[in-house]
């Protein structure tokens, strides 16, 4: 795993942003994982710029977002696919056909999964994706203890994840209790992976993610039976 520490969030989502927009421009048909939650705000927003100075086009890249809540509408306010519209692709001249979220409110859950595994394996794998890392060691929403062996599956989220993620809606009770996400399998088909962290209150995470050890209650730790991925923390998740 390559370490790459920055001074602050601004330079992390510039350093992200960079790598997004060069895999875009030296592909003709670009593959991007995405990511969600607070982590790649500014990643976005530094992509959207460079659209906008039209020194980026996503004409021509297809896009797959790693998890949605389970029960949320895609126009829900707090739902992924609303979050993704609000910080990139209503932005962007990406076609909304080369967008590709799970549906979290599938009436056959189980099969969405299955369709949406297969669409990556048809379409993907990602050529990059981009990852944030949960306080307790999630990515996407594998939480503590899941199959890091799986694809794409519904997950119950784990109490300090909702707890976590209160912050984006009004309480506590307002958080999903279940999601589905890429699994770990999944995510590991990705040609490269990019783990994003920034803050204090992700130091424990990194600290824990750099002693290296294989550990299901940690499932970023899956990640050094890839190859290439690059972590990016500023000082303060790094340092703290
Ligand atoms: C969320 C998402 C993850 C994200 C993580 C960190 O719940 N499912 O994909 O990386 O938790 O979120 P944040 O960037 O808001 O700290």
């Amino acid at each position: 795993m390559d370490v790459v520490i920055v001074k602050n969030y601004i330079e992390m989502s510039k350093y992200a942003a960079g790598l997004v927009g060069e895999c875009i421009k030296e592909r003709d048909q670009p593959v991007i994982g995405l990511a969600t939650g607070g982590t790649p705000i500014g990643m976005y927003q530094l992509l959207v710029r460079q659209y906008r100075a039209g020194l980026l086009s996503f004409k021509h890249v297809r896009t797959f977002n790693l998890d949605e809540y389970i029960g949320l509408e895609p126009a829900h306010a707090k739902s992924y696919h609303r979050y993704m519209q609000e910080h990139l692709f209503s932005h962007v001249d990406i076609p909304p056909d080369q967008t590709f979220l799970p549906d979290g409110i599938a009436h056959n859950l189980r099969m969405e999964c299955r369709r949406y595994e297969k669409l990556l394996k048809k379409i993907g794998p990602p050529d990059l994706q981009i990852l944030g890392i949960g306080e307790n060691g999630h990515i996407g929403f594998n939480e503590p203890g899941s199959d890091l062996d799986s694809g794409t599956h519904v997950v119950r989220l784990a109490a300090s994840t909702r707890k976590a993620n209160a912050r984006y809606f009004q309480s506590l009770e307002n958080v999903p209790t279940h999601a589905i996400t890429m699994g770990v399998k999944s995510i590991l088909r990705s040609k490269k992976i990019v783990l994003l962290a920034s803050g204090d209150r992700k130091a424990e995470a990194v600290r824990r993610l750099l002693e290296g050890n294989p550990d299901p209650d940690f499932p970023a730790s899956a990640l050094y039976q890839h190859p290439n991925v690059t972590l990016i923390a500023d000082e303060k998740a790094f340092y703290s």
